[in-house]
């Protein structure tokens, strides 16, 4: 019963399933590894030279409650073998292929799997034409290709992927992104919405629940110089790291950056939350994780403090609200999204 239920929860992960078939099919070093983009299976219980690097908090956290030793910046050093399960933009994939090089022993053997719906085949195909050839296998929906470092790859191809990593600018302002962070070089028309809704001369301390590159913060600080303390929740490292330059100019507060799960709570006694939570894990829509944050941002806010948030119109968060028991009320609203304020009990 056990094994079955083991194997039931892998196959809600097709990509790191069909990997871990891979794994097993191939003749692989089982010694030092990296895993970049790691994720905990049975099959790698118990592997004590494997290092993974996961830039997402929650996906991080279970990586270490597995066993393993992780990190979330990616390693230096090199390894026989690197394990990869990209994101899902095209230069986070293509950065990735890059990182993997950089991180890759001679002889060293770099194994990714990608599900079919997120491009597979594509990128499959670009590594193969970059490396000269690849050996794939097909199940899950997903592919999962590897190549051995034989030291005649094409170098400019991979030198030209390295170039997509690292901080870029987003046009119009003085922000920058990297590949692979939510709204990546550009401004997301809702979180604009909110920045436009927000009120002036919001004061004490704030939450930024999902901050993201930092756009919501930047903005509010720009507009509220009563503010005395702003902290930015954020699961995304990479996202982190960005807010962390953007707001570098914004010295008249103290900013706390925290790499955290905000399902699993905050801190407490805030005069106001800002957020556009987010409804994706994975690669479906999940209401619950956006309720999940409208249910922190209530619980940290003092009696009588105020959140204010963004949402796609059709996303019933105003049930979760009244449950809350907070009052709320629509700001604004375009074809797309709506703003709304609500007030703690
Ligand atoms: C819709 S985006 C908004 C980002 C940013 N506030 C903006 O306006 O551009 C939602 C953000 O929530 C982050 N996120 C997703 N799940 C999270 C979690 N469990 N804890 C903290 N942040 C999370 C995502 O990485 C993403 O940056």
């Amino acid at each position: 019963m056990r094994a079955k239920l083991a194997h039931r929860a892998a196959v809600s992960d097709p990509a790191l399933e069909t990997l871990m078939l891979a794994l097993d099919g191939g003749d692989f070093p089982r010694g030092e590894g990296l895993f970049l983009g790691a994720r905990p299976h049975p099959a790698l219980d118990g592997w004590k030279g494997l290092s993974g690097w996961q830039p997402l908090k929650p996906l991080a956290d279970s990586w270490e409650k597995a066993g393993h030793s992780g990190s979330a910046e990616p390693p230096g050093g090199r390894w026989p073998l690197v394990l990869f399960l990209p994101g899902k933009a095209r230069d986070e994939i293509l950065h990735g292929f890059a990182l993997a090089r950089d991180r890759l022993a001679d002889g060293g053997v770099l194994l990714v799997s990608m599900a079919n719906d997120e491009g597979a085949a594509r990128f499959e195909k670009e590594l193969a034409a970059a490396t000269g050839g690849v050996t794939s296998i097909q199940k899950h929906k997903c592919r999962a290709f590897h190549v051995r470092n034989d030291g005649v790859w094409d170098e400019a191809r991979f030198e030209e992927w390295r170039q997509l990593g690292g901080f870029h600018p987003v046009p119009d302002t003085n922000h920058v992104t990297q590949a692979g962070v939510f709204s990546h070089g550009r401004v997301d028309a809702g979180s604009a919405l909110l920045a436009r809704h927000l009120p002036r001369g919001l004061s004490g301390k704030i939450a930024d629940l999902g901050a993201g590159w930092g756009f919501l913060s930047a903005e509010l600080l720009s507009t509220s110089p009563g503010i005395s303390r702003i902290d930015l929740y954020e699961a995304d490292a990479r996202a982190l790291e960005c807010a962390r330059l953007n707001l570098a100019s914004h010295s008249g507060c103290e900013i706390g950056f925290h790499w955290h799960d905000v399902t699993t709570g905050i801190g407490n006694g805030y005069d106001g939350v800002i957020m556009n939570p987010p409804f994706h894990r994975g690669s479906g829509t999940d209401l619950e994780l956006g309720r999940d944050f409208l249910r922190a941002g209530a619980a940290a806010l003092r009696r009588g403090g105020r959140m204010f948030l963004v949402a796609n119109r059709q996303l019933a968060y105003e049930s979760c609200l009244g449950e809350l028991r907070m009052a709320w009320r629509k700001l604004a609203e375009d074809a797309t999204y709506k703003v709304i304020a609500a007030t703690a009990p």
